[in-house]
């Protein structure tokens, strides 16, 4: 059996006469920046994730820029983060010239952990950034709450968890603000880069859309130093599609997770803690020997992955920062064993009940 890690080829079938009829249309009206499916796109993800302020942009990578610079954060600001995450999370902090502050993550939910946020905050800490791992938000409660007394900001990076919930509130809706990306393989994807950015705050949206777009504040009057980070119009009708069946996906992953948590033997499977939902972005187990597992796995025909071999904190870009192996032993351990097994809502029974097999083995 050959089985795909994201079976994103089935997905296009499923959707293809909707999403080819979005492609031509941009295609026969020539119009590529911007426009109405830009804006329907605005409307159904502020509607989906309840916030106010949705503004589409051109990566997640992108959408963290924006956030940092609508935040006036710059050269001397820290900004706390943890370091279980994908680069772009710190190296965006680092690339507007603030330092990256990390903390330990939580051994069970592999986000930040609270408890060690406020021994790290100084006189120079402008915002938390905790990045909702794998699908699930952090505790965002307790975040707030220490965010609230020290005046801080706080940014979700919530490039892997559009869709899940906490407390019953929407992850991108649980912060000043947040961010997400639409990179292919990420539960909501498009057929390229994008990405989105959150708020409930009237300025802090408008400051965002204005920086987007070149720093314009009305045609060829620019108020800001700003990017160029618009979403394709290509991708926002491709997208408007997708969220339409982007909840029952989300429903088929969840039960696909409660298959392997039900049937995998012998390995820790992912903890969920009972104030969240996660959208599974990635279904990691955590097993001893990961790299024969991996070479069986591989022999028959089940795709694995290592998000992430090495914690953000011992990567060469960052050895200006002065850590050291043994900062942050959780995250450090968590690093040696976990494994990401195929996820998708196009996964069919057969093939898992085949990778649960193979790993049961
Ligand atoms: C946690 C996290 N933050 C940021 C990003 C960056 O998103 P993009 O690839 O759309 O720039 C990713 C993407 O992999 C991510 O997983």
């Amino acid at each position: 059996m050959k089985i795909n890690f994201i079976n994103l080829q089935a997905q296009y079938q499923k959707y293809k006469e909707e999403i080819d009829f979005e492609i031509h249309d941009v295609l026969d009206t020539s119009s590529y920046i911007m426009g109405n499916k830009i804006n329907l796109l605005e409307e159904n993800l502020a509607k989906f994730s309840g916030v106010k302020h949705a503004i589409a942009c051109s990566s997640g990578t992108d959408a963290l820029l924006l956030s940092l610079m609508a935040l006036d954060i710059k050269k001397g600001d820290e900004v706390i983060t943890t370091p279980f995450t994908f680069i772009a999370t710190a190296e965006i902090i680092a690339f507007v010239g603030a330092t990256p502050i990390f903390v330990d993550i939580d051994e069970k939910t592999y986000n930040i952990d609270p408890s060690k946020i406020e021994e790290k905050i100084t006189t120079k800490t402008k915002a938390i950034m905790p990045v909702s791992i794998f699908g699930q938000t952090s505790d965002m409660e307790s975040i707030n709450k220490i965010a609230k007394k020290y005046n801080l900001k706080v940014i979700e990076d919530a490039a892997q968890s559009f869709g899940a919930t906490h407390n019953d509130k929407k992850s991108c809706n649980l912060s000043d603000i947040s961010t997400t990306s639409f990179f292919p393989a990420k539960p909501l994807g498009c057929y390229g880069d994008g990405g989105a950015v959150f708020t409930n705050d009237d300025k802090l949206a408008e400051k965002m859309r204005i920086i987007l777009n070149h720093g314009q504040s009305s045609k060829y009057h620019h108020s800001h130093v700003g990017l160029n980070a618009r979403l394709d119009t290509i991708q926002a009708g491709i997208l408007n599609i997708k969220l339409k069946y982007f909840q029952d996906e989300i429903n088929k992953r969840q039960e696909i997770a409660i298959k392997y948590d039900k049937n995998l033997n012998n390995v820790i499977t992912p903890f969920v803690d009972d104030k969240s939902t996660s959208v599974w972005a990635q279904y990691c187990i955590r097993v001893k020997n990961r790299d024969e597992m991996i070479k069986k796995c591989t022999k028959k025909g089940v795709p694995t992955a290592i998000y992430y071999p090495l914690p953000l904190h011992l990567q060469e870009v960052f050895y200006y920062l002065g850590y050291k192996k043994g900062d942050f032993p959780i995250t450090e351990n968590i690093s040696k064993d976990i494994l990401a097994l195929p996820m998708s809502a196009f996964l069919t029974k057969d093939e898992q009940d085949y990778i649960i097999k193979v790993i049961n083995e």
